[in-house]
Order: structure tokens, then C-alpha cells, then sequence
């Protein structure tokens, strides 16, 4: 009981870090950048992703080891999970994979650009960012609505 108090405790932290940052990122830091003009926007978003993407893999890793634990120690597997649990991993993992997506694909690129001053492939980039996060974001929302309520419901 105290074990399963602790996961979940640690799986909304996951939860909670992750999607408040992007919703941070998305709906507040976004528009509020808008003045900046070109290179100061892009090196604040390259500060602002080489702080917050490490924390997304803890969140990452926080969410996959107790959430399948829990899946495990409070249903049994994977047969006896309701589908609100099924629903909650199955849109989670697809939010992991664009997360992995984004950080190796246009994060990376956008990162080197902007340490290279190639601000034209860093906007590109960036753009690529924020469509991954524009999905991301209502996704984990989502998630959280499924996750926190699917005991009424699923
Ligand atoms: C990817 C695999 C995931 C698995 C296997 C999983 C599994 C679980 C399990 C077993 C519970 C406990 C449910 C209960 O006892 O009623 C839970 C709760 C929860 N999960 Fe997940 N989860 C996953 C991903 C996520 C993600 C990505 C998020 C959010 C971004 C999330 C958010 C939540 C929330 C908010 C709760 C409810 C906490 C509460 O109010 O009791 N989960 N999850």
C-alpha cells in the first residue's frame, strides 16, 4: 500500500513536470518571446530546452517504470488493466515517442544551428518543435484527464 503510494506519488510528478512544461512553454513563454527579435528568441529557446528536456527524461523515465509497475502490482498485467489504464499508456507511449522524435531529430539540429548562428535552420527547426509540442501538449492534458478520472469511468 505504502509502495503504491510512493509510485503514484512519483508517476503525477512525472506527469505534472512534463505537461505543466510544455504548457508553460506553449500557451505563456511563446507569445511572450514574440518582441524578442530573431537570434534573442532563438538562443532563449535554446536555453530554455537544454534546461527543460533533461527533466522530460526524468519525467519520461518516472512515468514508463512506475506506471507499468503499478499496472503490474495493483491489475495484475496487462490483461486485468481497465481501459482507462489502456488508454493512459497507450496515447502515453505515443507522447514518449514524439518526445524521442522531437529530442533527436529537431532539437538536436536546432541546438547546433543556433551555436553555428545558422538562425534560417534554427527557425526551421524550432517550427518543427513547436508542431511536435502542439500535439504534445493536449496529449499529455489528455492523459492527465484520463489518468486522474478513469477510476469513475473505465
Ligand atoms: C505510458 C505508460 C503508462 C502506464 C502504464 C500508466 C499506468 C498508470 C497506473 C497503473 C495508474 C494508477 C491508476 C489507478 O490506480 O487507478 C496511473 C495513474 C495516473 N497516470 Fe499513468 N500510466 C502511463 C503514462 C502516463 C502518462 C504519460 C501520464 C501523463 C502525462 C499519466 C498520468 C497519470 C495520472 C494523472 C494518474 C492518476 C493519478 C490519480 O489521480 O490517481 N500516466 N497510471
Amino acid at each position: 500500500m505504502k509502495l503504491t503510494a510512493l509510485l503514484l506519488t512519483l508517476h503525477i510528478l512525472g506527469a505534472v513536470i512534463w505537461v505543466g512544461g510544455m504548457f508553460a512553454a506553449y500557451v505563456c513563454l511563446r507569445p511572450a518571446a514574440g518582441s524578442l527579435d530573431g537570434p534573442q528568441r532563438l538562443a532563449l529557446w535554446r536555453g530554455f530546452f537544454a534546461k527543460f528536456f533533461p527533466w522530460v527524461w526524468v519525467a519520461v523515465l518516472l512515468l514508463l517504470v512506475t506506471g507499468y509497475w503499478m499496472m503490474f502490482a495493483t491489475f495484475g498485467g496487462f490483461k486485468g488493466a481497465p481501459l482507462y489504464i489502456n488508454l493512459m499508456q497507450t496515447l502515453g507511449l505515443l507522447m514518449v515517442a514524439l518526445f524521442v522524435g522531437l529530442f533527436h531529430g529537431p532539437w538536436l539540429k536546432f541546438k547546433r544551428a543556433v551555436d553555428a548562428q545558422d538562425y534560417a535552420t534554427a527557425g526551421v527547426q524550432l517550427n518543427r518543435i513547436r508542431q511536435i509540442i502542439m500535439i504534445n501538449m493536449p496529449l499529455g492534458l489528455l492523459v492527465v484527464a484520463i489518468g486522474g478520472s478513469g477510476r469513475f469511468w473505465g
